[in-house]
Parts: C-alpha cells; sequence; structure tokens
C-alpha cells in the first residue's frame, strides 16, 4: 500500500482555499468597501462642482454619567461610510479639499485613540477600501478644514436637521433645531445657500443592492424563526414580556445583533395600541397575541406582525377578523410589481378590509374603514425600520411591508359585543423583482391551520429561572 504524506504545499494550498472560503461568505454578509465607495462617488456626481456636502454621525446621550443611551449612527452617514463612531463628520466636495498636501473629494473626520469606557479603538474603519476615494483625517484638523472648504464653496448640502425643539423650561423658550442652526449658518457664511441632501440619498437608499437584499433577508430569516419558536412556546398565563424574552433570546442566539425597534407584543385588548411596547400584562385565556418585531442584523431589519391565540385555537369571532386581514395582505402583496403606485397597494388593502367588515355590519360604508384601520399598511425598511424612500411608484429593488389590520377597541358599543377588544395585523416584507415579487417572511406561517398547527409543537415553554 502506498503512504500518502500530506506536503506542505498542499496543506497552504487548503489553508489558502479555506481562507478563500470563509472571506467569500464573510463578504456575502457584510455591505463591502467597493459598495460604501459607489455609494459616495454617485453622491458626489450628482453635487454642483463647487458644493460641500457635510453629515454628521450624531452625538451620544448621556443616560446617566459616563453612561450613555446607546448610539445608533445617523443612517444617511452610516450608509455612506459604514461607521459606527459617534461624532464622526463626512465632507463632500467635487473641487476637492486639500488635507495634509493631498486633495480629496472625500474626508472623513474621526476621532482618535482609545476610549477606556466603551473598548473603542476610535478612528478605526474597518470597512475602508484602501483604493477607495476617501481619505481618513484626526477630528482634530475638523474646524478648520470645515471653514476651509465653507468659505469658498457656492452651496451646502446637508441631510434634514433633528425635528422638533429642545424647550428651556426657565425662560420658557422653545430652540427649534433646524431654524437655529440655518441661523448660525447664515451668520457665519452669508453668501452659503443650504439645500437637502435627503431626497438623493432616499432616492438611492429605496434601492436596495444585493448586499442589502442578502441582510435584510437574513434579518427576515431570524425575526421568523424566533417567532416560530414564540408560537411553539406561547401559553395561557404567561406574561407578554415572556413571549418578549423568548423571541430576543432567539434573535440573539440565532446572530442578530439588535432589534431595529422596541419589541410590540400586545395581548388581548393591547393589541389594538399600535406602537405597545410596554409589554406587563398577564395574558389570558382565550385572547390573541400581536406582536409586530424585528430582529436587526449588520444594520439592516425586518419588521414583522404575526398575531396567534395563546391558546392555540382562534374563536370564531377572532376567525372571521383574521380572515379579512389576511386576505388584504394577500390581494395587496398579489398586485406588487413594478411600475405601481404605493397608493394603489395601500389602497388594495384598504378595500379589502373595508368589504369584510362591512359584509359583517361593523361599519356601514367603505369610508369609515379608517375607524378600524387607522393607518397605512406599506413603507420601506432598511436601516430605519420606516425606511427612507420617495413613496411613488415600486420598483425592482425596493423592500417593502404589507401590514393590514383591524382594531376593535372595547369601547366600540355599535360592534356586536363578540369583535369587541380585539386587535389584528398580519405583516410581511417583499421584495420587488423585475417581474413581480417575492415574500421574505413565508419561514413563518400565517394561515389559521398552519399557525394553530405549528402551535402544538413543542417550544422553548416557560424558561424556568431558579
Ligand atoms: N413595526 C412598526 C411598523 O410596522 O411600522
Ligand atoms: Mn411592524
Ligand atoms: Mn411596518
Amino acid at each position: 500500500m502506498r503512504k500518502f504524506s500530506i506536503s506542505s504545499t498542499f496543506l497552504f494550498g487548503l489553508y489558502l482555499l479555506f481562507t478563500a472560503l470563509i472571506s467569500a461568505l464573510d463578504a456575502r454578509e457584510k455591505i463591502t468597501a467597493a459598495e460604501y465607495q459607489q455609494r459616495r462617488d454617485k453622491v458626489v456626481s450628482l453635487m454642483d462642482n463647487q458644493s460641500v456636502a457635510l453629515l454628521s454621525s450624531g452625538t451620544t446621550k448621556a443616560r446617566a454619567g459616563d453612561l450613555n443611551f446607546p448610539f445608533y449612527p445617523d443612517p444617511n452617514f452610516y450608509y455612506l461610510t459604514g461607521c459606527k463612531d459617534a461624532g464622526a463628520f463626512l465632507l463632500l466636495a467635487p473641487q476637492g479639499i486639500k488635507i495634509e498636501g493631498a486633495a480629496a473629494t472625500q474626508v472623513l473626520f474621526l476621532a482618535s485613540g482609545y476610549n477606556a469606557y466603551t473598548g473603542d479603538l476610535r478612528g478605526e474603519v474597518p470597512v475602508l477600501d484602501s483604493s477607495g476615494a476617501m481619505v481618513i483625517a484626526d477630528k482634530k484638523h475638523f474646524d478648520e478644514i470645515r471653514h476651509q472648504v465653507l468659505s469658498r464653496a457656492d452651496a451646502l448640502y446637508v441631510p434634514a436637521w433633528p425635528q422638533g425643539f429642545l424647550h428651556d423650561p426657565i425662560s420658557d423658550k422653545r430652540f427649534f433645531i433646524e431654524r437655529e442652526a440655518k441661523k448660525a449658518i447664515k451668520e457665519k457664511y452669508s453668501q452659503l445657500p443650504i439645500k437637502s441632501i435627503s431626497a438623493p440619498l432616499a432616492q438611492m437608499r429605496q434601492l436596495k443592492s444585493e448586499q442589502e437584499i442578502a441582510l435584510l433577508k437574513q434579518a427576515a430569516s431570524i425575526t421568523s424563526r424566533a417567532l416560530c419558536e414564540v408560537m411553539r412556546s406561547a401559553e395561557t398565563g404567561m406574561y407578554e414580556y415572556d413571549l418578549q424574552a423568548i423571541l430576543e433570546y432567539a434573535f440573539k442566539r440565532l446572530g442578530a445583533e439588535d432589534v431595529g425597534f422596541n419589541s410590540i407584543v400586545g395581548s388581548g385588548p393591547n393589541a389594538i395600541i399600535l406602537h405597545y411596547d410596554k409589554n406587563r400584562r398577564c395574558i389570558e385565556a382565550g385572547e390573541l397575541v400581536l406582536m409586530d418585531v424585528g430582529a436587526q442584523y449588520e444594520g439592516y431589519g425586518a419588521d414583522i406582525t404575526r398575531t396567534f391565540p395563546v391558546s392555540g385555537r382562534f374563536s370564531p369571532a377572532q376567525r372571521e377578523l383574521y380572515e379579512i386581514v389576511l386576505r388584504a395582505n394577500r390581494e395587496a402583496i398579489q398586485i406588487m410589481k413594478p411600475g405601481v403606485p404605493f397608493k394603489e397597494v395601500e389602497a388594495k388593502a384598504a378595500a379589502v378590509v373595508a368589504d369584510g367588515l362591512q359584509k359583517l355590519g361593523i361599519i356601514p360604508e367603505a369610508k369609515a374603514v379608517k375607524n378600524y384601520l387607522p393607518h397605512g399598511v406599506s413603507h420601506h425598511i432598511g436601516l430605519e425600520t420606516h425606511d427612507a424612500g420617495e413613496y411613488k411608484l415600486l420598483q425592482a429593488g425596493m423592500v417593502i411591508t404589507m401590514e393590514p389590520g383591524i382594531y376593535i377597541p372595547v369601547e366600540s358599543t355599535d360592534v356586536d359585543v363578540k369583535y369587541r377588544g380585539i386587535g389584528i395585523r398580519i405583516e410581511d416584507d417583499i421584495l420587488i423583482t423585475p417581474n413581480g415579487h417575492e415574500v421574505i417572511t413565508d419561514e413563518v406561517p400565517r394561515t389559521i391551520a398552519e399557525i394553530e398547527k405549528l402551535m402544538k409543537e413543542k417550544g422553548l415553554g416557560q424558561i424556568r429561572i431558579r
């Protein structure tokens, strides 16, 4: 028998193959440096030659002393840089910015040094492509460079300022952030028109790249599988937070870094509160539970709602309303394809709900549907749960929700008592494809038969803590 000896060349070859495979997998799971570069190049190509764009990642907010609330970078800034540092700035200038003897059209300013509280090595941008056009500069140069570019620019592009105002209770004065900022800029650079960069960024962000779609599918899969685990585990007498704990445990176990928004776990009449997230109530026998939840994966978040009976079986009245919502969800998704206006999809869902409620005698005419379906039923998802977009025509590459519902408040004395106190929403995430659409949240069941079957399976159950 011939003795087989593994040569070091062979082993090295295997090692190379293995590392190439690992990095290929890794690359699929992240937005690449090249993609961030393409996004910045596109913005620069849309700007007038003598203009400047300035984006900020935002600032941290203290919760107690040196402890901060979680920091989420401004989504437009993050979309262009992949940088999660607080207090960072991005300057874009088609005519070039002189910095440390070189000229660049894109400069990212970061604080340098080690942060002893967070352990972060500030100034590290893992996604930076050294071949890209962006230069990283120390933030200590920012004031000087900003002044240099703003004094000679003929327009300044900025994303929208944070909405709202700060109220000083002593002077009883309101400081509207946008008004105050614009006033201060005018005082310093009177010649400088201020233009919004939000619209072009929304046009870009509403069309997802292949990598963004892969990340959204991953977030949708994690969310779906976690919801299945919750449905297998739900029992009468659990608290809403028990279900939240099982869900978010599964999110983490499946690799999600965060929730994209506070998990909504509304049982019984709490399901009628659209964004209820207190999650403190004990779930009683026979009640429905509405869970509107989304895992976030590499910055991208899903948004799924399922409504299920805690006992594992829908009552006849719950069934009647559920079937209407399900039909609205299915029929509105069915018409999704490129070229269809957002408002047509919205109208379709509302019309199906209106028809169903009229047939049950809950509303006298279609326009009364808004009493029991008081919200829009479709939005983009992405870096933000309600993601940036124009909301005009559907286009291939968009990823949007469809989330019709029926909410009958307990005090609706004009509605048959059997329907009162019921809240139902069914929300799916849909990729618009060149020829139609693809539902990316099919891993979690939505029909009554499928849900009742799933709920018979054994789940994690009540995790006992001694
Ligand atoms: N989860 C919030 C929404 O569905 O819009
Ligand atoms: Mn939702
Ligand atoms: Mn939604």
